[in-house]
């Protein structure tokens, strides 16, 4: 018997809605049992996607809507108090977090973007 459980992709959206170091993509998620709000962005060329929550207070990054990079398209920037995380692994940068933001997994085929769920994150029920 084995514990890996494996878990259906979803379609997030299509490819060229996500632009480079533009606009993130939102999406909901329930999180270790929490609602939660989740984004795809795409930086040198590649999608990502995270929880919408920063690590210094558990709140959403962005002040206007799915507005998370910097004006350089170079970093996600935390709104409330300028904290600073690498738009391709979450890792801290700078500024008061503590710690990465949470990663999910996402993969690109066809121009369409998929998320798929783990153990710990799962779709919404809405
Ligand atoms: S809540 Fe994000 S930096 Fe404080």
């Amino acid at each position: 018997m084995t514990d890996s459980v494996h878990f259906s992709r979803i379609l997030l959206c299509s490819s060229d809605a996500i632009e480079e170091g533009g606009e993130v993509m939102p999406f909901d998620v329930v999180h270790d049992g929490e609602e939660c709000r989740a984004f795809a962005a795409r930086f040198e060329g590649r999608v990502s996607a995270f929880l919408n929550r920063c690590t210094h207070v558990a709140m959403e990054l962005d002040f206007q809507p799915n507005r998370i990079f910097d004006d350089s398209g170079q970093w996600l920037l935390c709104a409330s108090h300028g904290a600073v995380y690498h738009p391709e692994s979450g890792e801290c940068m700078g500024g008061p977090c503590h710690g990465g933001l949470v990663r999910l997994q996402v993969e690109e085929e066809d121009g369409q973007v998929y998320w798929i769920p783990d153990a710990h994150t799962q779709p919404s029920a809405d």
